[in-house]
């Protein structure tokens, strides 16, 4: 699997460990940054690893801000994207099964790095559950981008 992944300066240092293991799962990563703790916006990440998985160069994106709010507040902006803001294994894998999740938020502020790596673990080995009350759901969910932008 190819998983891109970007955070801001508060999900910097989480990031550096994320990388390498997704790496030592076996996956590619893109690492989008930010490369530094210096401050930078978290809106100009996200938009980089959804678009790099909307364009299908990535199968996955994985997306770290302080609290994993902004990130995926501006990840949910983007049409195709369904990101999950995860702090627990259980939502981990719910939002995998019955969500689709493409993208996955974390809060370096909120979780620390031995949680974090086993939520990234337990959301990239989920299937969506392909069960069909959730495909009708998840595509009433897409189907608000449509109705969404015909009534601002
Ligand atoms: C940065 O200070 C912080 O606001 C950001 O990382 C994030 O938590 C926003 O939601």
């Amino acid at each position: 699997m190819k998983v891109a992944i970007g955070a801001d300066h508060a999900g910097y240092a989480l990031k550096g460990g994320i990388v390498d293991f997704i790496k030592s799962l076996g996956h590619e990563v893109e690492d989008f940054g930010t490369h530094s703790a210096n401050s930078v916006d978290y809106p100009d990440f996200a938009s980089l690893v959804c678009r790099h998985v909307l364009s299908g160069e990535a199968d996955k994106g994985v997306l770290i801000c302080g609290t994993g709010i902004g990130m995926s507040i501006a990840a949910n902006k983007i049409p195709g994207i369904r990101c999950a803001l995860v702090h627990d294994l259980f939502s981990a894998k719910a939002t995998r099964e019955h969500n689709d999740s493409n993208i996955l938020a974390m809060g370096e502020r909120v979780i620390g790095p031995g949680m974090a790596q086993e939520i990234v673990r337990v959301w990239l080995e989920t299937e969506f559950s392909q069960g069909e009350r959730h495909k009708a759901r998840v595509s009433k969910v897409m189907a608000l981008e449509e109705s969404a932008s015909l009534h601002p």
